[in-house]
């Protein structure tokens, strides 16, 4: 990134700061003097403002994202406000209920009240596609379970159940089904819960950015620890590698991209090289990328998570556009080449998804 990029981007970070404090402060000068008017109003609303930004900060990364929707709710009352003082050109009744602070207030409860709700709302997201060689196979995927976080031992024995009963020929953990927050313990019990659906052909494993705690000083468990767990539970565990499957179809896993410098990720070209061309290839990489090189390989299915759909509206639209994913969500087609992303089960760092469903994914081949 360049200099000036960075002293651009310093700027504007400088305003956002400084307006959403003056936004407060004018949003608690006007919510106490409609309660009660002071004299040292404007001290008090500095202050107000400051430990809002304080508290903020002590609970981040939820405190962040009620102090951004704080300031988009301040807005959004206020542009209401001025809008109907002009139909009504007199004081009215809207004016007085939006300077009492109580619609931001309770708009922000709503909003986060649904995300916490929404984020143990786990939903089936069906895709159907077509392939003259894999005719009637049911494909499973559950990615970025981050086991722990919004999805505790009784979900998942729910969610495993309303799997079996889908009767999948095959299931794949995309990746992030554990994470930094997950304890070894917590891991073996979802191992166990996972490895014990019952499929004709088996339960893989890909790891995710997150599986290994790597983005912790002291991590939970180990690679060759989790690894254990996972093969000890009939879960295959497919780390750059690929396997015929009853003669066929392919399943190829990867190494996630996040570390990759580090640990040689082997390229598709490489992964794909010397896989008969006539089996159909089902390819699971935790993060969407490559789909081009995929397309042009010929691989039937990509299944990719990561995303999580943006996890909390707006950041969809961050990740869609300023990220070098092939697709925030859903079913893409690149050629004759499908990559369906998922929005995760669970959700990464606090229980809240607003925009975005926590899913299981079912896919019918036809
Ligand atoms: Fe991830």
């Amino acid at each position: 990134m360049s200099a000036k990029i960075i002293a651009l981007l310093a700027i504007v970070l400088l305003i956002i700061f400084f307006g959403s404090q003056f936004l407060f402060y004018r949003f608690f000068k006007r919510t106490i003097n409609f309660y009660k008017k002071r004299k040292n109003i404007k001290t008090i609303s500095v202050i107000c403002s400051i430990l809002f930004l304080l508290l903020s900060i002590l609970f981040a990364p939820v405190g962040f994202l009620v102090y951004i929707y704080a300031v988009i709710f301040c807005i959004l009352f206020e542009i209401i406000r001025l809008v109907l003082n002009k139909i009504f050109k007199t004081e009215n009744i809207f004016d007085k209920i939006i300077k009492s602070g109580i619609p931001v207030v309770i708009s922000l409860i709503l909003f986060f009240g649904y995300g916490y709700y929404n984020s143990g709302n786990f939903v089936k997201t069906e895709y159907t596609l077509e392939q003259e060689n894999l005719k009637g196979l049911k494909i499973g995927m559950i990615s970025d379970l981050h086991f722990g976080v919004s999805v505790d031992l009784e979900d998942l024995k729910e969610i495993s159940n309303n799997i079996e009963n889908e009767n999948v020929d095959i299931l794949f953990l995309a990746g992030d089904i554990f994470d930094e927050m997950t304890n070894k313990e917590e891991a073996a019990n979802a191992c166990k819960i996972l490895g014990e659906i019952d499929t004709s052909y088996g339960v893989f494993f890909v790891y995710g950015n997150h599986d290994l705690g790597k983005y912790k000083k002291i991590p939970n468990f180990t690679e060759q620890e989790l690894t254990s767990m996972l093969q000890n539970n009939n879960i295959t565990v497919l780390n750059d590698e690929s396997l015929l499957i009853d003669d066929f179809f392919y399943v190829v896993g990867r190494k996630d991209a996040s570390f990759s410098e580090n640990e040689n990720r082997k390229t598709l070209d490489e992964l794909l090289n010397g896989l008969d061309k006539d089996k159909p290839v089902i390819l699971i990489d935790h993060q969407p990328l490559d789909l081009k090189v995929a397309s042009e390989k010929g691989v039937f299915l990509e299944l990719s998570g990561h995303t999580h759909k943006g996890q909390i509206t707006p950041f969809g639209f961050f990740v869609k556009n300023f990220t070098e994913y092939d697709s925030l969500y859903g079913l893409k087609k690149e050629g004759n080449t499908n990559m369906i992303v998922s929005s995760g089960l669970g959700t990464w760092g606090f229980p809240l998804r607003i925009g975005s469903n926590s899913e299981y994914v079912i896919i019918n081949i036809k």
